[in-house]
């Protein structure tokens, strides 16, 4: 008989006031690849939070190997071969890349001491596994950028001989390049037998990868089916459960004047000379890949290192030296990393989305100011469809891809002229993504300028009115939106003319 690697049955949890999954069932086999798909808070990262006993059930069975099994913290789920790689980031900032990985099951020599020198080995060959063989083992984790923590999370998830993987959005940081190699490690673990339950909302790399597909939707159990058998309108549907037509809207075509000039900012030797204007009502584009430049231009423009020379002035105004500059000037900064720069886990949506803005609001009485907030704070909710019990919940609770729409609520309810977009689609889900499209081209409409930087693509393209190409701390290309393609922006962001 056949047993399913893998099986959860009728599973059931509840948290207070949400329903998080009601009866959701799944099946992985011995060398195979789930895809788990679903809205942002469909309820996928409880599932598999469940799996690896960081949550109890309220109800349902999991089976490994046809063998009912009880899960009741993380460190059981390891003892039975299940490893995970977290959506949010679970790596300690200040230790080491190798501490990190081999963490709690150090290499020990004789007499229990340490062993570094197998533990920076060993890591290093980890390391080379998931493309990072230029980071030595012991650069501390602080010292990397996202998409290379990300990496790094999956090398510890491969250091466990495990039998099933439980990968949550582990693309959703990695362009192209690193995704491509992801996928091949993927196939190298399924090709050893590994169960892989993959989450994404890129469904090309469902297309790409998987072999069966499960879709939930609002805690429910939706369907599964072959991967073979569907397509991404079939997938697309069961997710929303509408079709979804022209993802990108059409550019605004009213372009004002120059907003933001931009002229010789150098910032040694990770910045060299770069110069560009942006027009009122413009989204310029900034593609390139991973440490080309783009995500440090992002922080300097928004007055993160002061130490950076070169000009930048908003309105023809004052050249900008700091944070304050830059925010009193209108220019608001939405990072990749909404742990870090982006978010207080630990307070409320209101809070978050108030945060940017006290200056602002301080100017206001106290009580007109109260109900002045909750108003605004149930604007953002509705508009962006945030998908929350009250603002007042703490931003930890929420589905990743909520928390990423927090961040974007945040920022523009500052009314920014310059509105610098990193990555905001990461970890949105295919419906909501339309949604902060069309809002970016409200914006656009209303005069404000958005800088786009973007791993994606299709969304570079999408959206841009002109697109910068960065490489190794230079604009390598300009090309307006008619003369831009993926080869284009590709070979240019590889250094090549
Ligand atoms: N610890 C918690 N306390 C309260 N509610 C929670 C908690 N964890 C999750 N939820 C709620 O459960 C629901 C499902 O969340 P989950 O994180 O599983 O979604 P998801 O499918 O992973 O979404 P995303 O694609 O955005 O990551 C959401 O409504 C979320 O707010
Ligand atoms: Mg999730």
């Amino acid at each position: 008989m056949n047993t399913a690697r893998l099986k959860m049955v009728g599973i059931g949890k509840t948290f207070p006031g949400v329903t998080a999954l009601d009866g959701v069932n799944i099946e992985v086999g011995q060398g195979e690849i789930l895809a788990l798909l679903g809205e942002n808070g469909a309820g996928k990262s409880t599932l598999m939070k469940i799996l690896v006993g960081v949550y109890q059930p309220d109800q349902g069975e999991i089976f490994i190997d046809g063998q009912e099994v009880s899960i009741a913290n993380p460190r059981q789920a390891q003892e039975l071969g299940i490893s995970i790689i977290y959506q949010e980031f679970n790596l300690i900032p200040y230790l080491s890349v190798a501490e990190n990985v081999f963490l709690g099951r150090e290499p020990r020599a004789a007499k229990g001491v340490m062993d570094w020198r197998r533990l920076y080995a060993k890591t290093g060959e980890l390391l080379e596994q998931v493309g990072l063989s230029q980071i030595a083992p012991k650069t501390t984790v602080n010292e990397l950028s996202i998409a290379e923590q990300q990496l790094v999370e999956i090398a510890k998830a491969l250091s466990y001989a495990s039998k099933i993987i439980v990968m949550d959005e582990p693309t959703a940081a990695l362009n192209e390049e690193d995704t491509q190699r992801l996928i091949n490690i993927m196939v190298g673990l399924k090709q050893k037998g590994m169960a892989i339950i993959f989450i994404t909302h890129r469904l090309e790399e469902v297309e790409r990868v998987a072999d069966q597909i499960t879709v939930l939707r609002d805690g429910r159990f939706i369907g599964s089916a072959a991967a073979r058998d569907m397509s991404k309108d079939d997938m697309i549907r069961m997710m929303v459960g509408r079709d979804i037509k022209d993802l990108y809207p059409k550019r605004n075509t009213r372009l004002g004047k120059t907003v933001l000039e931009v002229e010789h900012l150098t910032l040694n030797k990770k910045l060299h000379d770069i110069s560009f204007n942006l027009a009122q009502g413009e989204i310029l584009g900034i593609g390139g890949l991973m440490g080309s430049g783009n995500e440090i231009l992002a922080k300097v423009l928004f007055g993160l290192y002061p130490q950076a020379k070169g000009i930048i002035k908003v309105d023809g105004g004052q050249r900008l030296r700091s944070i304050r500059d830059a925010i009193d000037a209108g220019v608001a900064l939405v990072t990749d990393d909404r742990k870090g720069l982006g978010l207080i886990l630990s307070m409320s949506v209101a809070e978050n989305v108030l945060l940017a803005a006290y200056r602002r609001m301080a100017k206001l009485g106290v009580l007109a100011a109260r109900t002045k907030q909750e108003e605004i704070v149930k604007q953002w909710v509705a508009k962006l469809r945030i998908k929350v019990q009250s603002p007042a919940v703490e931003v930890a609770t929420l589905s990743g891809g909520n928390q990423q729409k927090v961040v974007l609520a945040k920022w523009l309810h500052m009314n920014p002229k310059v509105l610098i977009l990193h990555e905001p689609t990461r970890g949105i889900d295919v419906g909501a993504k339309g949604e902060i499209y069309q809002l970016m081209k409200g914006l656009t409409e209303e005069g404000i300028s958005i800088i786009l930087i973007s791993s994606e693509m299709p969304e570079l393209l999408g959206m841009s009115h002109r697109i910068l190409v960065m490489n190794d701390g230079r604009v390598t290309a300009e090309l307006p939106i008619e003369e831009a393609t993926q080869e284009k922006i590709f070979i240019h962001a590889s250094g090549g003319r």
